[in-house]
């Protein structure tokens, strides 16, 4: 191994940590369905890490290190707009033993995440959906992938190991740019190839590359040539000459932000009064089909939230749930198009099963298995995978039944 500088600029990493023997040095997501911890050492006592297994990863805008999910009872009140937890479905190590890698739930929002690792002491560890993706091949004709990792921004706070030898870095985010020409400069002492938005270059030691912003965001890609040699200087400039902020580089494949439409009021006579026990009928009934997908007081399927906590919601947010499903998507249950390489294209609520394979639940309330190595794209929806046309199909009597089901305990 040697170390290649990504020179220019020092920002401090908020997610290093450090315990008796375990020293944390970047967490990030390497994608939607893993969670990656290098360590500065290799691990020793890896077996402490399965405890990790079936335990929870917490999310939302207010997230920080420290924070771990907390079991909380099915009608508790609901926690905040945007927060919500992913399951760790399974662990194992790089074969260095410096990297611990999770196997987890899709990470459906751009926000911070956090967990503790279960180690005497246990260690803190938080990250988000910042940063560069890095991979590393030996170039030629069709270069195969041989090392992948990450780092917190294109100016990094640390230097980064690659593999031994000559090959070529490629270094890719989502620069969220102002909405006019936006310009990058990339000094190498080698080749480089430079690309932003639908605008690219490609030269020897100074590239610079201008693109007109018509979104604002844009994918910037750039490969370097590395002959082997350590600690080689890469910096990335803007027009200006100044490094790129950390806080507009995004992985390339973070969800947007979901959108939010203003509440409409709900006419009162749609949702006043009701009959609590016919309510209870409708949610199990053949028409209504709520309890084929939502748990209530402790009956039903889990393709959906637990409904029992409804109680603490007043009448007018139940009925908007209800008639315009994908108006407020619940962050634990955002729904994604799955495209399977034999070109199946599935659509439903994603969940991690074990290392190597997902589970994708559909409107039917039906499971499919899919290894992840058959996805081709795993990309998150917006239309709910909660049926419209439910309160249609049952009637405005049946509905304010449901309600008053459904707000009462
Ligand atoms: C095919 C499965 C499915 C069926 C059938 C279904 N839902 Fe849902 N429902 C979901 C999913 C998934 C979500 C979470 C995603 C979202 O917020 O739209 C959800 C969300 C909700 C929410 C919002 C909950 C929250 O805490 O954000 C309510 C209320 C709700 N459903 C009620 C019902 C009722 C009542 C019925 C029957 C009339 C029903 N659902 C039928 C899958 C379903």
């Amino acid at each position: 191994m040697r170390s290649i500088l990504l020179m220019f600029g020092m920002l401090m990493v908020s997610n290093v940590a450090y315990s008796a023997d375990v020293r944390v040095v970047a967490a990030w997501a390497a994608g939607p369905l893993e969670a990656r911890v290098q360590f500065a050492d290799p691990i020793a006592d890896r077996a402490i890490f399965k405890k990790l297994v079936g335990t929870r990863i917490v999310f939302g805008d207010d997230v920080k290190a420290g924070d771990v999910y907390v079991e909380r009872k099915a009608d508790d009140p609901p926690l905040g707009e945007n927060r919500g937890s992913l399951r760790i479905a399974a662990v194992k190590f790089s074969d260095d033993g410096k990297t611990l890698i999770l196997a987890t739930d899709p990470h459906s929002r751009d926000t911070k995440y956090a967990f503790k690792l279960p180690t005497e002491p246990p260690v803190n560890v938080s990250y988000s959906l910042r940063g560069v993706e890095l991979t590393w091949d030996r170039g030629g004709e069709n270069p195969k992938v041989e090392w992948s990792g990450w780092m917190d921004s294109m100016s990094p706070s640390t230097g980064i190991k690659l593999p031994t030898g000559a090959g070529r870095l490629t270094m890719k985010t989502l620069l969220t740019v102002p909405k006019r020409k936006v310009g990058i400069t990339v000094e190498t002492p080698g080749a480089v190839e430079v690309s932003l938005g639908n605008e690219s270059a490609k030269g020897e030691k100074k590239v610079t590359v201008s693109a007109d912003a018509e979104f604002d965001q844009m994918d910037l890609v750039i490969t370097v040539a590395l002959d082997g040699k350590p600690d080689v200087p890469i910096t990335v400039r803007d027009a200006n000459g100044k490094s790129l902020d950390p806080a507009k580089q995004t992985l390339a494949w973070a969800p947007p932000l979901p959108p939010t439409s203003p509440a409409v009021p709900v006419a009162p006579e749609l949702i006043a009064g009701g009959d609590r026990a016919k309510g209870e009928m409708v949610f199990k009934s053949e028409a209504a089909k709520c309890v084929n997908c939502h748990k209530v007081r402790g009956v039903g399927g889990e393709v959906g939230p637990d409904l029992s906590n409804l109680v603490h919601r007043d009448r007018a947010w139940v009925y908007r749930n209800l008639t315009e499903p994908s108006a407020t998507i619940h962050p634990d249950y955002v729904p994604y198009t799955v495209l399977i390489k034999d070109g199946r294209v599935l659509s439903g609520i994603v969940r991690a099963e074990g290392a190597d394979k997902i589970k994708v639940l559909d409107t039917e309330a039906k499971a499919t298995v899919v290894e992840k190595s058959d996805i081709e794209e795993l990309k998150p929806s917006t239309t709910s995978i909660m049926p419209v046309g439910l309160t249609g199909a049952i009637g405005e009597a049946s509905v304010r039944d449901l309600i008053a089901f459904l707000t009462t305990k």
